[in-house]
């Protein structure tokens, strides 16, 4: 049998809530002989910061950087609005994608059928709704140089971000968007602005240029970023795999979370690219952070953090029919009629975060 060594850093807030509840799952599916796991736990975020004054210690950074995968919950907070800038706990996430070269975010927006009138469009424009949004994650406008404020001497300041592309940056995320495309619905939506910026230009240049050479196969279409956030709206189900860049998928994939029905179902996954072995460093969280508001009451939502663990079957391990069992699980605990309260809608009993998580282990214990 397989042996997969996860580290799993439950962060801050609501993510020791939410990572109890994938830790349920991790147990069930070494029980039911679907793969040995080896979790390893670490901390990161607040919690790491609370222990020794580092948004992540190198030592787990070391584990990071060892383990087949890293299960992340969720870090942040206005407890620790005070520390200095470079110890924030956002920061010990910035550290890991950046150390670990994870470039590709996949986000996933899957409208779950007894969902559909918890999304705020109707239900016959989200029920059924399956699309991937592949973000690059490592380029672009929040990473490029120069970077800066400059004082201007005359009362005025001067704020500069740069948007930078090469080549190289655009084809690896494309490859990850046409290979998608070809297990799933076979048409990639690739997004820029390419009529305003230049490096919008080169990003439709060499997506056209990787799809004529690699990829004639799936069905290629581009779309201006701003049209697409408003077909978004429109008429999501029209979207099958969408690929875009930092800024504008960071936005595009907030947008389209939010026609799922709640942000505490978003699972995604952060890949890096794979080395001649095939193996690939990888980060699987939910989108959504840490949620100080409900923290410590035990009514977060977990399934994003298990619908993550879910995605670290399906792209970290290959266990596809062990990651289809867990999606299936959750579906049928909603069909059920379980809710937890941050899923709107009249439903028909609200649970807490440990009754969610017990309910689907319950169901995937049927399907193993
Ligand atoms: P948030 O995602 O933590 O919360 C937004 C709203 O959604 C809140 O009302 C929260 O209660 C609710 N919510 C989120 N996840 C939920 C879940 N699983 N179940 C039930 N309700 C849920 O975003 P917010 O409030 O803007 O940020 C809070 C902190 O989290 C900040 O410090 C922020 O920087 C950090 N953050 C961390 C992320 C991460 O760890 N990847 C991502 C986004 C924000
Ligand atoms: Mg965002």
């Amino acid at each position: 049998m397989s042996i997969y060594k996860l580290l799993l850093l439950p962060g801050d807030g609501i993510g020791p809530e939410i990572s109890a509840e994938a830790e349920k799952v991790l147990a069930l599916l070494n029980e039911a002989g679907v793969a040995r796991f080896e979790v390893e736990r670490g901390l990161v975020g607040g919690a790491a910061y609370d222990a020794h004054k580092q948004a992540i210690s190198e030592a787990d950074m070391t584990r990071a950087l060892e383990a087949d995968a890293v299960l992340l919950a969720a870090v942040g907070g206005p407890k620790w609005d005070g520390v200095p800038y470079d110890l924030r706990p956002e920061s010990g996430l910035l550290r890991l994608r950046k150390d670990l070269g994870l470039f590709a975010n996949l986000r996933p927006a899957i409208c779950y059928a007894a969902l559909a009138d918890a999304s705020s469009l109707k239900r016959d424009i989200v029920d059924g709704l399956d699309i991937m949004i592949v973000r690059e994650l490592t380029g672009g406008v929040y990473f490029g140089e120069p970077k800066e404020i400059t004082d201007l001497g005359n009362g005025q300041k001067r704020a500069v971000d740069t948007q930078v592309y090469e080549t190289y940056e655009i084809e690896r995320i494309g490859r990850v968007a046409f290979e998608m495309a070809r297990k799933r619905g076979n048409k990639v939506t690739s997004s820029e602005k390419s009529n305003v910026m230049k490096s919008g230009y080169l990003w439709r240049e060499v997506i056209t240029a990787l799809h004529k050479r690699e990829y004639a196969d799936v069905k290629l279409e581009h779309m201006l970023a701003d049209a697409l956030a408003m077909q978004l709206v429109r008429w999501p189900k029209q979207f099958d795999v969408v690929v875009t860049d930092n800024l504008f998928g960071d936005m595009l994939s907030d947008e389209a979370a939010m026609l799922t029905g709640s942000l505490g179902m978003l699972p995604s996954a952060s890949l890096g690219a794979a080395d001649e072995k095939g193996k690939r460093h990888a980060m699987y969280e939910p989108c959504h952070g840490s949620a100080p508001d409900i923290a410590g009451k035990g009514i977060a939502n977990p399934i994003a953090m298990i619908g993550s663990l879910g995605m670290a079957l399906r792209y970290s391990f290959d266990l596809p029919k062990a990651a289809d069992a867990i999606d299936a699980a959750i579906a049928n605990v909603l069909a059920k009629g379980l809710r937890t309260a941050d899923i709107k809608g009249d439903a028909p009993s609200t649970v807490s975060t440990k009754e969610m998580g017990d309910a689907i282990v319950a169901e995937l214990k049927k399907t193993l």
